[in-house]
């Protein structure tokens, strides 16, 4: 723990919302800026939250002026490939053009460290379905490009400049704070656990398999599913790698083995102890059949240790933030 601060953009959010939780935790102090396009004030359990964009230039040069900051870790983003897809300018505009203007202003307020939420996605189809850092990067849809770009300016910023970054690779995130304060709450989800999740407490009717004509075991997609918890903790990681000197580095986040989409839906039903309405349908836009992370790099260089691999643990967690939600007004 420093006097410093951490700024964290999309702290409203749901990665980053678990981020903060645990930060707090550890008596950082934060500053969350966020413009609660997809967040929550009540999700930011921790620091000062200032509604306001990331590229905003007015109101990032307020909080450097304000607050001591010596590390960002960068979160706001569109998150949804086949919106992606649908609108790609959105995506260049919210996740790339902000990040450059993020980038600029936090290298003229002289921030040291840089925390970078990007995504399997910059890989595309890679081969064989297991994605190494070092594995081509050649995204496949707008979502993946324009965090590609983003990184790709963090480090050439970072070659003539005295800030040093951690750019983590998530693969697909699911479940929610164990303790049940916060978790998946975006409305109009698309990721499968989520929609799962809904059909299980009767928001939704049905959950449909996208596509089951896959060159994978059973046809249908396979990803690599990481509970938010561990995926907190490999960012507290990275910020102590960062303050002791650690050298800039791409690690990708998640578990090194994968489940399918059919695989998922039974551990929910098996979870939740009933039936899916599942409807099978076709392939979806953007979506590469098998993405698994070659995970030994975040291990040798941050010294992370998952603490929650288990499917069944994540769709728990998933599934009791849903009931919460059903329950109460949280999100509304
Ligand atoms: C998720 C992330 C994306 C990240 C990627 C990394 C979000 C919103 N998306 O995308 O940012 O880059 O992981 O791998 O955080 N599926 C169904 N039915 C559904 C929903 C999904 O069959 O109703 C299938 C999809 O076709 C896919 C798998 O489930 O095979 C996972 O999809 P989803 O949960 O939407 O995540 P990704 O698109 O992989």
């Amino acid at each position: 723990m420093t006097d410093k601060t951490i700024l964290v953009t999309g702290g409203a959010g749901y990665i980053g919302s678990h981020v903060v939780r645990q930060l707090g935790g550890l008596g950082e102090n934060i500053v969350v800026l966020d413009d609660l396009s997809t967040g929550f004030r009540r999700a930011v359990l921790h620091g000062e939250l200032v509604v306001g964009n990331t590229g905003d230039v007015a109101c990032l040069d307020k909080i450097f002026e304000r607050f001591d900051v010596d590390t960002i870790m960068h979160f706001a983003a569109r998150t949804i490939v086949p919106e992606s897809v649908a609108d790609p300018l959105r995506y260049y505009g919210n996740n790339t053009c902000a990040t450059r203007m993020l980038l600029e202003r936090a290298a003229n307020a002289g921030v040291e460290h840089f925390v970078f939420s990007s995504t399997a996605a910059v890989y595309g189809i890679p081969e064989g379905g297991v994605a190494a850092e070092t594995t081509p990067t050649e995204p496949i849809n707008p979502y993946g490009l324009s965090k590609l770009m983003s990184e790709w300016m963090l480090r050439d910023l970072a070659a003539v400049s005295p800030l040093r970054h951690v750019t983590l690779r998530y693969f697909n995130v699911a479940g929610s704070d164990p303790e049940g304060r916060i978790g998946q709450s975006t409305p109009n989800a698309t990721l499968l656990t989520k929609v799962a999740c809904e059909a299980v407490v009767g928001k939704r009717e049905s959950v449909s398999i996208f596509g089951t004509d896959y060159p994978t075991p059973d046809g249908t997609g396979v990803r690599d599913y990481i509970h938010v918890e561990d995926l907190a903790d490999a960012h507290i990681k990275a910020l102590c790698y960062l303050r002791d000197g650690g050298a800039s580095t791409t690690l990708n986040c998640g578990y090194g083995h994968g489940y399918s989409v059919r695989e998922v839906l039974n551990m929910v039903e098996q979870v939740a102890g009933c039936r899916l309405n599942v409807i099978e349908a076709d392939r979806r836009d953007g979506d590469p059949p098998t993405l698994i992370a070659q995970a030994a790099r975040i291990r040798e260089t941050l010294g992370w240790e998952p603490a929650l691999d288990d499917l069944e643990a994540i769709v728990a967690s998933a599934l009791n933030w849903e009931q919460r939600l059903a329950e109460d007004s949280w999100a509304a």
